[in-house]
């Protein structure tokens, strides 16, 4: 037996996991390297999901790792309430150039949940700052999903997330989502049908007036449930709604950001620009919790004009902590000194082909592609909603790729730094899977 298994499993309380059915049949990572996790038994498995959407530079980036391996001997943690460190100064400053400065200002949190609750709690305070304390309704999206937190869970739109948790925030509303497989099916890049989705914002404004509108809040492209691209024109549409009403407008760049469609972030992939953007993931190459709001300057310069005192109360003990610091620094240096981002332009052709020739194969009703992000679309076991995705995942996983899934959509957004021959491996494998699958 590989020593290395643990003793027993029943301690962890497993996040999104159905715990019985892991613990019985158990898939145990150990180690991680480029575009390969190795499990417990010693097998590679060719990562299809960036862990989950979080390592752009690959596994055990030797810069990256040798950054925060220094940091924690120099500085293992500083507060960042009233007092300070360089390298939260100097990674917000790099991060600002990262965006071209389009933004001006980031605040620390150490995950996607804390950036949005951040975010939509800047969003209510910064209209008080103003005068305009009576907007704090938050509009979300069907289907969006902004982590786990009270806030996020209020304006996200997955129900299975939402019905075991009481009524959530109240003030919070919905756009309707944009899938809509009859009209988009197998598109490539932005499907063709939907742009008047977004002048349901209009409706909602018509129902609650502008003047109690905070903020829209939404994710550029779906990931959590199941790589939903917006249709064209779509964001451009929201952005001038929100702009002829005061409405602020934030991305939830959490997935999308630092490269996952080959710019920046979604807002560059799409040109439009929203007034705060949500990241986390990514931006320390998964490898130290960290999140991050990155917001416009006006925003910020709003809670400046209040007098002298904290401007704004809010923060984590652990925001801007070093060790995160270290490696997104690191992440930065990385994308700059490898061209992550062109190399991963340089793939995506290929990528988007690929995935695209799995179409015809048993129960596949729909591939979408963005970016290196795929969503493969099964059609549902009747009255199991779910099941045949899941039973895709634990079959891939056996035969050496990590995919995931939700519902019955196979979700793709693979480590940056892959070759052509990973995406052979990662399509040849799926294709097998899907032949097999009942
Ligand atoms: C768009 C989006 N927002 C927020 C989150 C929550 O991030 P975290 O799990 O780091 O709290 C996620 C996580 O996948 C996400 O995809």
């Amino acid at each position: 037996m590989n020593e290395t298994k643990p003793a027993s499993m029943s301690a962890f309380w497993m996040p999104f996991t159905n715990n019985r059915d892991f613990k019985a049949q158990p898939r145990l990572l150990v180690s991680a390297e480029g575009m390969y996790y190795k499990d417990v038994d010693g097998n590679a498995i060719l990562d299809g999901t960036a862990g989950l959407w979080c390592v752009p530079c690959g596994h055990a980036q030797p810069r990256i790792v040798a950054a925060v391996s220094e940091m924690v001997g120099q500085l293992d943690f500083a507060p960042t309430f009233q007092m300070g460190h360089p390298a939260a100064f100097d990674l917000a400053e790099q991060l600002m150039e990262y965006t071209g400065h389009k933004f001006g200002h980031v605040f620390y949190t150490n995950s996607g949940s804390e950036a949005v609750d951040t975010a939509l709690k800047i969003a209510i305070a910064y209209h008080k700052a103003r005068g305009e304390g009576s907007r704090t309704r938050l509009i979300g999206r069907e289907r969006g999903y902004h982590g786990v937190g009270f806030g996020g869970l209020s304006v996200g739109g997955i129900g299975a997330n939402r019905k075991h948790f009481g009524p959530l925030l109240p003030g919070a509303d919905h756009l309707p989502h944009t899938h809509d497989l009859l009209k988009n099916a197998f598109s490539r890049g932005e499907p063709d049908f939907g742009v008047e989705l977004a002048d349901e914002l209009e409706t909602l404004v018509a129902l609650h007036d502008a003047s109690n509108i905070a903020a829209v809040i939404i994710e550029p492209v779906s990931g959590s449930t199941g790589v939903l691209v917006p249709p064209k024109g779509y964001l451009k549409r929201l952005r001038e709604i929100c702009d002829k009403h005061g409405i602020l407008l934030i991305f939830d760049e959490v997935i999308t950001g630092f490269g996952r469609l080959t710019t920046p972030f979604a807002a560059d992939y799409f040109g439009v620009e929203p007034d705060m953007m949500t990241t986390a993931k990514g931006i320390t190459n998964g490898t130290v919790p960290m999140g991050a709001v990155f917001s416009k300057r006006f925003i910020h310069d709003a809670f400046m004009d209040a007098p002298a005192g904290i401007e704004l109360f809010h923060g984590y003990t652990y925001s801007g902590h070093p060790l995160a610091c270290a490696a997104s620094l690191a992440t930065l240096a990385v994308f700059k000194e490898q061209a992550i981002l062109e190399h991963a332009k340089s793939m995506q052709p290929y990528w988007e082909d690929a995935v695209h020739a799995l179409r015809g194969l048993p129960h596949v009703i729909d591939i979408r592609t963005v970016g290196l992000v795929a969503g493969i679309e099964l059609e549902p076991i009747p009255g199991k909603p779910g099941a045949r995705a899941y039973a895709a995942s634990k079959k891939a996983f056996a035969d050496g790729v990590l995919i995931r899934t939700t519902g019955d959509i196979v979700a793709l957004s693979p480590p940056l730094v892959l070759e052509k021959k990973h995406v052979d491996e990662l399509f040849g494998k799926l294709a097998d899977v899907l032949k097999n699958l009942d």
